[in-house]
Parts: C-alpha cells; structure tokens; sequence
C-alpha cells in the first residue's frame, strides 16, 4: 500500500569523494625517483600483499604519523626455503591496490623479482646471533632473505619510519638489530598484534586453514592468555610458565607444536630458571602443513 513518504523511506547515499589512486612504482628507479620528487615526513609498510585488518592497521597508522606513506607488496623469494609455499602463496593484487586507495596510500612500491634479484645477485645481510633461535632454527636462511630484501626496501623507498608487526617478534628484532648495526636512520615503529573476534591473529596464511583447523586455531591465544596470568599472578619459573602452555596445546590434536619458547625480550636467548627482566613468550603450532605463529609479551 502506498503512503506519504517518511524520513525512513530514504536511504541517503553520501558520495565521498575518492582517494586519487596511489603511484604505482615497480622498480627501485622509479620509487626512488618519486621519493626525490615527494619532500616531507614519508612512512613505509612493507608486505607480501593478501592485505587483512593487520596490514591495514600499520597502513593506517603510518598515514596519521606522516605527510605520506608508502606500501610494499613483495613475495620475497629468498625467504622462502626449498620446500615452503612460495609458488602458493595468496595473491590478490587488484584486491590490495583497491584497499590501499581506499586507506589513502600515496605509492604502492610493486618491484618484480626479476628486478629485486638479477642475474648475478650475490650480496645477503646476515644479522647474527638474533636470527639463530625460533624461526631461525625452523627456517634455515628465512633471515639472511628478510634482512636483505627490508634494506633493499628501505634502500629504495628512503622512508622514515617503518611499520612493522608485533606478530613477527623474531623478524622485529632482527630489523630492529640491522637498522642500528648498519646506521639505516629509519625508525622502525613496532606495532600491536591484530586478531580475529576469538583471539587468532591475523595471516595471510589463515587461508589455508581447515574450516576444522580454524575452529581450534584460537587455543594459541588461549595459552598465551593462560600463561600471561600465571604471570600477572607472580609465577616467575621459565619451565613452569613453558609447560602451562605446552599442556594447554597438547589437548588440541589437530596441531602439532613446533616450539615454545621464553625467551629474553631483546637477545632471544632461551631463558632458565627464574624470569626477571621483560621477556617473550612465544610459540608455533603447525595445523597441516601452515605454521601459526603468536608471542606475548611479560615485563
Ligand atoms: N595480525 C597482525 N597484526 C599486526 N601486524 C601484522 C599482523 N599480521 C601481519 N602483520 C605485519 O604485517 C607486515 C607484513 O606481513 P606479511 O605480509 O608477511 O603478512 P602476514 O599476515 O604475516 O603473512 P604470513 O603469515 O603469510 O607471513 C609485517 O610487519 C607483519 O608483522
Ligand atoms: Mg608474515
């Protein structure tokens, strides 16, 4: 039936006006030939792409930090092992490209590996003692093909600060640890693990979970949490707050534990005994074939 129209028969469409589309730059002339041309404050997310909500939240906060910001999206060969999922890896350019504008991005830097490795490339950064436990110890090489692909980035982009995420604590620390040891004047801006609604951090990786998998992925958080109150409660015992964890996952069969670790906050080397200074408890559950990996800090 038709009646007089009301206020709540209108939807009213606001037509925001668009962000410009961001320079598109693949290789390292070009990026850094914008980078000359664009003065001021300049911030730098690098990424393998597959954007989520934890891209998103360095994205945005390099944008409220500086006068512009640019984005990476790289799948970095050399940090890849012989028999991990380089070929698979998820890929969505025209996905990330639209998210980006929408963020309000200035330059998404986009190089080939062609580019990034020519014929003839023969020159690795390799951070010592900080890439040796964890993912070092799980990923021979994972390192030297990080270290070496984030100074060629920051090489290339000139950026003042970098974003990075506190769900990679190991790769943190090692960029932390190059940018002092080799004078880069960036400064690297740690940032807060994103998750999903029941505690699983965000990946690009969660893709290739199981609608099974994912169910049970959340018992990362749940350890973590567990051991965090042990903690706050005054439990000061490396083993005991190690073993907390490790018996909560072993009630999931459906993952396999890769390690746990407590570890010093800076150096990573396993700690004993009785825990003072801050310290990182991490861990990494294989679910199949996919790694999750979640950390927690204790100070
Ligand atoms: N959940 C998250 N919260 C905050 N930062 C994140 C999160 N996930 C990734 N990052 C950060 O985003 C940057 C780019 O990471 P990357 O592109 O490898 O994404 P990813 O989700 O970690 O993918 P994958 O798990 O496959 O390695 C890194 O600094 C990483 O620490
Ligand atoms: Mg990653």
């Amino acid at each position: 039936m038709a009646h007089a129209p009301t206020d709540s028969d209108y939807i009213v469409i606001v037509d925001e006006p668009a962000n410009p589309a961001p320079a598109i730059l693949t290789t390292p002339e070009a990026m850094r030939r914008w980078r000359a041309e664009h003065s001021g404050s300049l911030g730098f997310v690098p990424t393998m792409g597959y954007l989520h909500e934890g891209h998103l939240a360095l994205v945005n906060r390099s944008c409220a930090e500086n006068l512009r910001t640019v984005v990476s999206i790289f799948v970095n060969p050399t940090q890849f092992g012989p028999n991990e999922d380089f070929e698979k890896y998820p890929r969505d350019e025209v996905r990330d490209l639209s998210l980006l504008r929408d963020a309000g991005v200035d330059a998404v830097y986009l190089p080939s590996a062609a580019e990034m490795y020519p014929p003839g490339f023969q020159t690795y950064v390799n951070v010592e003692e900080v890439t040796q436990p964890l993912e070092g110890a799980s990923r021979p090489g994972h390192f030297r093909g990080v270290a070496t692909v984030v100074l060629k980035l920051f090489n290339a982009v000139g950026a003042d600060r970098a974003y990075f995420g506190r769900k990679d604590a190991q790769q943190l620390r090692v960029i932390q640890r190059m940018t002092r040891d080799l004078d880069l004047g960036v400064e690297i801006v740690p940032c807060d693990i994103e998750r999903e609604a029941d505690g699983l951090a965000m990946s690009s990786r969660n893709v290739y979970l199981s609608p099974e998998q994912r169910a049970a992925a959340p018992i990362l958080k749940r350890s973590l949490d567990h051991a965090k109150g042990l903690w706050a409660a005054g439990e000061r015992n490396a083993d005991t707050l190690r073993r907390a964890v490790l018996d909560i996952l072993a009630t999931e069969p459906l993952g396999e534990v890769d390690y746990v670790s407590l570890a010093d906050d800076v150096t990573l080397e396993e700690l004993t005994g009785t825990v003072t200074g801050p310290a990182l408890l991490s861990l990494v559950v294989r679910f199949g074939r996919t790694r999750l990996l979640d950390n927690v800090e204790l100070r």
